[in-house]
């Protein structure tokens, strides 16, 4: 089998994946049409002009924006079902979703309109095809973390449908020690942690994470390699990285993906695995990321299948569920 059909017909995890990341711009603006939204834009090719980005707060602006749109539960259904077709098309076995309710809840949309949206979608996908997911609810780091606390709050009556918690938007200024009460109120009530981290912000901020809010993994995390006594520990711990390697170019963290070390880091025993963090917004889906490695990267049958193998090993399946996404990999 060649490369290509292997990357994008194997069975893998996705990590780090921003629901409110996947609005396709015909959705933004056919949502913007029923809501009565005035955008910006009025055609496709000025939609994608806009996203040209600089930095991660050139892309945070447009991202809140876009999100603007979603009013209604059946504007977060669609949302989430039209990722959850393309975990289909693209064998994304399992994924473990990232949402931003005070995206929503800060603009007056209730918790559990979102929420009810969000989980129709997941149950009728799971119902359907047999798609297997978690849901990791993120805090925005510019915002304070009393909001945080407030979120945390709301969530009370989905608490068994959230399994982790999570740390995005402007990294820059907002280290992880600003929610560390918040981190250990969440680990408190049986919910995972991760966090963003080292995406533009210096390794002081993964081991933030690490040692404030006691993370399971750190999103993003390619700064680690300034800091060769964290990478030593990273590959001690086995701690899990999910990388994302076109928001890194989208975002001017690297380059160009020739110049991603994504490789290296796999090569240094980091147990780092691809994502597509925001999809339309970089460039592509999972399969995408795959292909832009191989075109950029020649990434190799044998690395696919281990950062393939680390999706699974990284994610918070239970070990009997790890083993069969392994097994299914293995006899791929
Ligand atoms: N929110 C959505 N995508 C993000 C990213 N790449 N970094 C931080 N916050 C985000
Ligand atoms: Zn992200």
């Amino acid at each position: 089998m060649d490369i290509i059909s292997y990357v994008s017909e194997m069975p893998k995890a996705e990590l780090h994946l921003h629901i409110e990341g996947t609005l396709e711009p015909e959705m933004m603006m056919a949502l913007a049409e029923k809501h009565g939204v005035v955008l910006p834009y009025t055609t496709l090719d000025e939609v994608h002009a806009a996203y040209n980005f600089s930095d991660l707060q050139s892309f945070l602006d447009l991202y809140y924006f876009g999100a603007s749109v979603l009013r209604d539960e059946s504007d977060f259904f669609d949302l989430m079902w039209a990722y959850l077709v393309k975990c289909r098309q693209q064998n994304i076995v399992h994924t473990e979703i990232m949402f931003d309710p005070q995206t929503h809840t800060d603009r007056g949309i209730a918790f559990d309109v979102m929420m009810k949206g969000y989980l129709g979608a997941l149950k009728q996908a799971e119902a359907e095809w047999g798609q297997s997911f978690k849901l990791i609810m993120c805090f925005l780091r510019h915002l304070s973390q009393a909001s945080a606390f407030e979120t945390l709050g709301m969530a009370e009556p989905f608490s068994d449908d959230i399994d982790a918690v999570g740390l995005d938007s402007g990294e820059l200024g907002n280290p992880p020690e600003k929610f560390s009460d918040v981190f250990a109120a969440a680990a408190q009530q049986g919910y995972q942690c991760v966090a963003h981290a080292g995406e533009e912000g210096p390794p002081a901020y993964i081991w933030g994470a690490l040692n404030s809010l006691n993370v399971a993994r750190i999103d993003h995390g390619v700064r680690c390699l300034e800091d060769d006594e964290l990478v030593a520990q990273l590959v001690r711990d086995q701690t899990p990285l999910t990388v994302c390697p076109l928001s890194n170019v989208r975002l001017c963290v690297v380059d160009e993906m020739k110049d991603h070390p994504i490789l290296t880091m796999l090569d240094k025993g980091l147990l780092v695995t691809v994502n597509s963090d925001d999809p339309p917004y970089f460039g592509g889906y999972l399969n995408d990321n795959f292909l832009a490695m191989v075109g950029g990267l020649g990434l190799a049958q044998d690395q696919a299948k281990q950062l393939a193998a680390n999706s699974f090993k990284a994610s918070f399946l239970d070990e009997e569920k790890k083993q069969y996404f392994l097994g299914a990999l293995d006899s791929f």
